[in-house]
């Protein structure tokens, strides 16, 4: 019998209980022995739960516990997750973690710590919810050189942005009406500005890369200029808007970045709507796949979890090889980054827009819509975009876009 300890009874911690016990003949069966959940960690108690009496308060219990071969770190934040997490592995018990915050600070550390001990370190769970994005990454695409990876990594941003593009409704009504159904967070800051989805692409990247890339160093941009005009643009070339986190190979170095992004009817992430998220990831040897599903939510984020305490279970004094070392990745800044960008100009400043950008530059018109234009230009890099872009200051409507081949 593996006994296990789960740290915080929250969302995700009362899930993962919940998993093991609904699924506990197949849980047991897969795992190769029987698991039982004998601590759960909570500064609060919980008399009328039915496992309530697994409930401590002092971490040092688990810790003291020989039997505790397992724990799951389903706190969140960085800061007694990240404590809890270093002790644990340090006593040489496996890990299996949804913190997404902790494993994008903190990755390789715990890895060699884990390695150190003899245990593992297991986040399948941080990234994309329940979708296995990680497993694959590491097992099944091992004999590819992977070359990008494209993601929709945030339900609540991409439940906003189809919000918009279905209904046409506005973005500060469609963020208010998530938050009131639980969809979004009453501080939505971190899903909107991009902050979730870049932890996520920072630890997709790394083990893209086998190196470490630090998620403060991945340029960032959130849905909150997104308008409703500009979804009239996107249906009208036959595109749409999505909050894109993305990692790929430019020029011998990486180019890890999140924005929202133009992206084309025929390309593969075009219907992943609502909460939804997928993973487009693309190797040199097998070309495209995508993994796609649920990427939050209680039992969907439990389910991953407890596929990690399942591959812990199953390599009890083995350690399962993860390649994310803590040396620095080599990122590529934004400013050399190429692509075709899309923006908005009132009539006064079309032929401005046409000399600046050049012949290359592709009108696109709305029906019926006078006082302003929309141009796609040719491929150009950022820094050059930017330049002929401030060039046209009082002459554009809303922000830009970019555009994804
Ligand atoms: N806030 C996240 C999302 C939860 O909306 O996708 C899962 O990480």
């Amino acid at each position: 019998m593996i006994k296990i300890a789960v740290l915080g009874y929250g969302t995700v911690g009362s899930g993962v209980v919940e998993v093991i016990e609904k699924n506990k003949d197949m849980v047991n069966k897969k795992s190769g022995e029987e698991l039982e959940v004998k601590y759960i960690l909570d500064l609060l108690d919980f008399p009328d739960d039915p496992y309530g009496d697994r409930v401590v308060h002092d971490f040092g219990l688990i810790l003291a516990d020989d039997d505790v071969k397992i724990v799951c770190e389903t706190m969140g934040g960085v800061g007694k997750a990240y404590e809890f997490t270093r002790a644990a592995l340090s006593a040489g018990k496996s890990v299996c973690t949804s913190n997404k915050e902790l494993v994008a600070a903190h990755g390789p550390e715990l890895l060699a710590l884990a390695k150190e001990h003899n245990c593992n370190y297991l986040f399948e769970a941080s990234v994309g919810g329940g979708i296995p994005i990680i497993r694959p990454l590491n097992y099944s695409l091992t004999a590819e050189r992977i070359e990008a990876i494209t993601g929709i990594l945030n339900g609540t941003t991409n439940y906003i942005l189809s919000k918009m593009e279905y209904e046409g409704a506005d973005y500060d009504d469609v963020l208010k009406a998530a938050q009131d159904k639980g969809y979004a967070e009453r501080n939505p800051e971190a899903d909107v500005e991009g902050h979730d989805a870049c932890r996520k692409i920072a630890i997709l990247s790394s083990l893209m890369t086998g190196k470490n890339v630090d998620c403060r160093k991945i340029y960032t941009e959130g849905i909150t200029k997104v308008e409703p005009r500009d979804f009239e643009y996107a249906k009208q070339m036959g595109m749409s808007i999505k909050l894109l986190a993305i990692s790929k190979d430019a020029e011998g170095k990486t180019l890890a970045m999140v924005s929202p992004f133009l992206i084309d009817g025929d390309h593969p992430l075009h219907m992943v709507n609502g909460v939804f998220n997928a993973v487009f990831v693309r190797g040199n040897m097998l070309g495209d796949s995508m993994y796609y599903g649920r990427g939050a939510g209680k039992l969907p984020t439990a389910s991953a979890v407890v596929s990690d305490v399942i591959d812990c279970a199953r390599h009890i004094g083995k350690v399962i090889m993860c390649f994310w070392d803590s040396e620095e990745a080599e990122l590529l800044s934004i400013d050399q980054s190429q692509r075709r960008f899309f923006f908005r100009v009132k009539t006064e400043g079309e032929d401005k827009a046409r000399t600046l950008f050049g012949e290359g530059i592709q009108e696109v018109r709305l029906p019926g819509v006078t006082k302003e234009c929309g141009f796609i230009t040719p491929v150009m890099t950022e820094a050059a975009f930017a330049d002929s872009y401030g060039k046209l200051d009082g002459m554009t409507v809303g922000g830009r876009l970019r555009l994804e081949a």
